[in-house]
């Protein structure tokens, strides 16, 4: 198992040989800062007093933060352009503090664009206009990307493939919004404007706006959440017929609602093979309605997405069309109509080629529904307890809990289930290739200086303190921008690390 593999790994590389031990001793007189004790250079061998690396220095951490209707950011949209800025960077500063280690990033909430765009117009829910650029002009995806990885997180680019206008909007529609470009295949459904998900047109049009990104942005990952066909509302029958004949007509045989969960299928094999064309590193997620089909497992009573949003992510698992699975098991611990341990255990079954399984959580209930907020934290432990099974962690639904405090949920959060910074796991099907160490790592009074990195594959920088039990505790995660950090006195392991999380061979420096 994945958790299991990754803590081997980092025991077997943290076993010194002594001939390095004896050579960073001579390097470390060599080295002109009196301070300076000793530099360790590690690259493999065999000397056995040596501690392991902690294992809960790997979770991922995510947050959603949802633009649409202005949920999260900006939180209006009037805002002034530095107004949006200072409250994106109070955000990821807020995730900072609180150990979290990827922003989910709503870019293209309804067939617009949160960066420049030639293929959608700019969102209505930044400027209050579909179509008007931030003004002054500034890029918000380019600059949250910017933002993210100098602090060290990771952005995971979030889209919405096929709604063209929200329930609540009252705007109008450029004509570049996809509704207009393709009119023939927007619906009007429930109050919002649906794209058919069974349209050529619509299915490549969402799959270049994604690719467009993929390729002229430094993205982490590409993200869908649980909308596929839309929710249905009350009997109304999704307005497909034509495209549906059009598909009998060419020989399709299938019934309607296999062809639907087809194209939606169609889409995703076609992104997950597309994006890892273009970069390999570049990871896609999709976090779906937390129930498969009601039934599955026993008790489990509810919404089926199967039937329903014709969305089928057993499959996906099944055939490996997604890098990560986030179920959004938006429900408490307790009830057993949903309940969070036993859908939680039912996903993690479903699993045979090793994905990671993140949870999603309904952070919001706990002031739309008084939750308390133990249940949140307690849930995070209920993910964390399967780490052996790929229950790798855990995605909150949304900031604004965070970002506002409520209910105290910051210190809650940061007093216990998220008391140390943690990174992502690594995703050993896309990449194991470690990269270069860090150079040029130096003990100062009370700090650790090195060189900025020169190769370009840096993501971030993890620094690990010696503690007493002789086990390496990851105290920072550092933005690949950083070349010092202050320190306590202690023994501390550097190691750089790449996009993929994969992590180079240590460097040891005590600070006196
Ligand atoms: C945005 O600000 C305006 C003016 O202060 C206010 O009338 C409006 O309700 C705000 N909108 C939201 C979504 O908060
Ligand atoms: C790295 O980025 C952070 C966050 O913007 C900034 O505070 C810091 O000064 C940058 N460091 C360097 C060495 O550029
Ligand atoms: C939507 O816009 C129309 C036309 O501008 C206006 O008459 C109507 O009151 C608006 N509805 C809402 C709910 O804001
Ligand atoms: C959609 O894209 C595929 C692959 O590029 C292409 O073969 C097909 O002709 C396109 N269909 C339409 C309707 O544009
Ligand atoms: C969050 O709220 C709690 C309880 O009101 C308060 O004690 C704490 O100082 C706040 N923390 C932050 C970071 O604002
Ligand atoms: C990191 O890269 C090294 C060298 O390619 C590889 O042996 C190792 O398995 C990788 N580690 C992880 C956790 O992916």
């Amino acid at each position: 198992m994945e958790a299991a593999q990754s803590s081997t790994e980092h025991a077997t590389r943290t076993q010194l040989n002594r001939r390095y031990m004896v050579l960073g001793a001579i390097m470390g007189l060599l080295a002109s800062t009196v301070l300076v004790v000793t530099v360790v250079f590690v690259t493999e061998g065999a000397y056995t007093d040596v501690p392991k690396v902690d294992p809960r220095s790997r979770e991922f951490r995510g947050v959603w933060v949802a633009t649409v209707e202005n949920i999260d950011w900006p939180s209006n949209t009037s805002l002034s352009a530095e107004q949006q800025k200072r409250e994106l960077i109070a955000i990821l500063d807020r995730m900072v503090e609180l150990n979290l280690n990827a922003l989910v990033f709503q870019i293209r909430p309804t067939g617009d664009a949160f960066y420049a765009s030639q293929l959608e117009p700019w969102s209505y829910y930044l400027t209050g206009r579909q179509g008007a650029p931030p003004s002054p002009y500034y890029d918000p995806l380019q600059f949250a990307t910017t933002e993210c990885h100098k602090r060290g997180l990771q952005l995971h680019a979030w889209f919405n493939p096929y709604r063209a206008r929200h329930k609540l909007a009252n705007y109008s529609l450029t004509e570049t919004n996809m509704a207009r470009r393709f009119p023939q295949y927007a619906y009007v459904y429930d109050g919002y404007v649906w794209m058919d998900p069974g349209a050529a047109d619509v299915q490549n049009h969402t799959y270049d706006v994604i690719i467009d990104v993929v390729r002229r942005y430094d993205v982490d990952a590409i993200h869908f959440d649980d909308y596929f066909y839309p929710y249905p509302a009350g009997g109304v029958e999704f307005p497909d017929t034509a495209t549906f004949q059009a598909y009998q007509s060419t020989g399709g045989t299938m019934p309607k609602s296999d062809w639907r969960r087809d194209n939606v299928n169609k889409l995703l094999k076609r992104l997950y093979e597309g994006i890892h064309a273009e970069k390999h590193y570049v990871k896609f997620g999709v976090s779906p309605f937390g129930i498969w089909k009601p039934g599955h497992p026993e008790g489990i009573e509810g919404f089926s997405q199967y039937d329903s949003l014709y969305a089928d992510p057993k499959l996906w698992l099944e055939q490996g069309w997604v890098d990560y699975l986030a179920p959004q098991l938006y429900w408490m611990i307790d009830p057993p109509q949903q309940s969070y341990p036993a859908l939680l255990d039912w996903w993690l079954d479903q699993n045979p080629l090793q994905r990671h399984i993140y949870t999603g959580n309904y952070l919001s209930r706990i002031f739309t529904d008084g939750w308390p907020v133990s249940e949140l934290v307690n849930q995070v432990k209920i993910s964390r307890d399967r780490a052996d099974r790929l229950s790798l962690g855990n995605i909150m639904f949304s900031m604004k809990p965070f970002r506002d405090n409520i209910s105290g949920v910051v210190d809650s959060f940061k007093s216990d289930v998220y008391s140390q910074p943690a990174m992502p796991p690594v995703m050993t099907w896309l990449d194991t290739q470690a990269p270069d160490p860090p150079t040029g790592v130096k003990a100062g009074e009370r700090e650790i200086t090195w060189n900025m990195d020169q190769t370009g594959v840096v993501q971030t920088w993890a620094l690990y303190r010696q503690n007493q039990d002789n086990i390496w505790e990851l105290v920072h995660v550092l933005g690949y921008n950083t070349t010092s950090v202050k320190v306590d006195a202690a023994t501390y392991l550097l190691r750089a690390v790449d996009r993929m999380g994969n992590e180079s061979s240590d460097v040891i420096v005590t600070v006196s």
